[in-house]
């Protein structure tokens, strides 16, 4: 009897250790299988504006895509740190990316360096045509293309409707009257509470770019000539741009503080309701009129930003892409998810949701976008007129000189700018001559 208990508890345990690492392994297995079956693809993103939205699309996706799984690796949200991120992982072929987001200014960049997938095969031109076209110039090189256009932006200039009817003003034309304007408001208003006139993005990083482009163009300056492609920046009217920006805007309309603003923070301060005038990309407007993070929800106006005397308004193209990566394992799921995401109603559901302007030129028209966005229709010609910044696979070293120089030049209010902008030309041809 006794010998028959021993031998029971013996098979008991031999039982209990054979479930341990027998049957757990089995389970574990059972959701391995069920993985492997599905396609894994990784998709290097930034943190978005609206996440909750992007949320409702991937599971969306998942909803109609059941072999696809997806799996998202949030880089940063500036495109500076975030290309850093993206282009190292590209460079050491890494196998964890096989769809990335791609930047409007580095497709020359992905292309010459072998990282991005060639999509003409599946993008042909009969569905290209369906796109805005400055969005597929700027996905376009050496007669392939390299992206699927997503969103687009272009700055624009929101301001404070109510504050500017309280004293008597219309949207400003020129950078010199919105000035004027903002001292005014500010000088009355700011004696009760926080009130700063201008909220923009000047901090040493891409947008900086972006922002002063805005200025010299408006000025009938360039960065590059179109014709030469040489440098223009140490040109008068490029250098006059930026010495009003030093002078007039920054420490002046502007606090201090937005040497160190990105889109974040500089929407931060518009939408707590302490400035008068803000540049943003299109999807500030639903930002601003949002009322669980607004306080200005229906006070705010968009118009197209102001220019010099002399001068026409200009803003920057910006917007982001989907891109394959060449080394990607799994590029026919990783092309299902791009289509995905691109289609039209994912397109519609990003305007009408968070306010991100379509790629897709028949959203421009369509009633519902009108009716929620009517900003989209009133400011289609800015969209479709945004200006790009230089194509050239060379751009992140050129970026990168641009950056430094109007980071150093409008942080200094004694800083001499023509002999800084001469050095920093110099340099940009140096480089621009490394490409040809
Ligand atoms: C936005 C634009 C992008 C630009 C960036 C600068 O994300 O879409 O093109 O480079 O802002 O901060």
């Amino acid at each position: 009897m006794k010998k028959w208990k021993l031998a029971w508890n013996a098979a008991l345990t031999i039982f209990a250790v054979f479930a341990i690492t027998v049957m757990v392994p089995i389970t574990g297995c059972t959701k391995k299988e069920e993985d492997e079956t599905r396609t894994v693809i990784r998709f290097v993103t930034w943190k978005p504006n609206q996440p909750e939205v992007w949320e409702e699309i991937f599971r969306r996706f998942e909803a109609e895509h059941p072999d696809i799984r997806v799996v998202r690796e949030v880089g940063p949200h500036s495109t500076t740190a975030f290309h850093d991120l993206l282009t190292q992982k590209l460079k050491n072929r890494s196998p964890d990316v096989d769809v990335f987001f791609m930047d409007v200014i580095w497709p020359p960049e992905f292309a010459s360096a072998g990282w991005a997938l060639p999509l003409d095969e599946r993008f042909p031109h009969s569905e290209q045509e369906k796109f805005l076209s400055g969005a597929i110039l700027a996905n376009s090189y050496k007669g392939r293309i390299y992206g699927v256009p997503l969103f687009v932006g272009s700055g624009m200039l929101y301001y404070r409707k109510d504050l500017l009817k309280r004293y008597g003003f219309t949207p400003p034309d020129t950078w010199q009257e919105m000035v004027e304007q903002a001292w005014k408001i500010v000088s009355e208003e700011g004696k009760q509470r926080e009130l700063y006139g201008f909220s923009g993005q000047f901090k040493q990083y891409e947008g900086l770019v972006c922002d002063m482009m805005e200025y010299i163009l408006s000025n009938q300056g360039s960065i590059l000539n179109p014709k030469t492609g040489g440098s223009e920046i140490a040109k008068p009217a490029a250098v006059g741009a930026v010495r009003f920006v030093r002078d007039s805007i920054i420490g002046a309309i502007a606090p201090k503080g937005v040497l160190t603003y990105q889109e974040p923070e500089s929407i931060a301060l518009f939408i707590q309701g302490k400035a008068v005038f803000h540049r943003n990309w299109p999807y500030a407007w639903e930002m601003s009129n949002n009322p669980k993070r607004s306080k200005i929800v229906g006070k705010v106006g968009i118009t197209k930003l102001p220019h010099f005397p002399g001068g026409t308004s200009h803003a920057t193209l910006g917007g982001w892409q989907l891109g394959i990566s060449k080394y990607s394992q799994n590029k026919k799921a990783a092309w299902t998810f791009v289509r995905f995401l691109t289609s039209k109603k994912i397109q519609k559901c990003l305007a009408l949701k968070a306010g991100l302007a379509p790629t897709r030129k028949a959203l421009y028209e369509d009633h519902e976008i009108i009716k929620a966005h009517p900003q989209f229709w009133d400011m289609k010609e800015v969209f479709l007129t945004a200006y790009p910044r230089p194509r050239t696979p060379l751009y992140p070293a050129l970026s990168n000189v641009l950056q430094h120089y109007f980071h150093k030049v409008i942080s200094d209010p004694n800083s001499d700018i023509e002999k800084e902008a001469f050095a920093a030309s110099q340099e940009i041809d140096r480089i621009l001559q490394l490409a040809q």
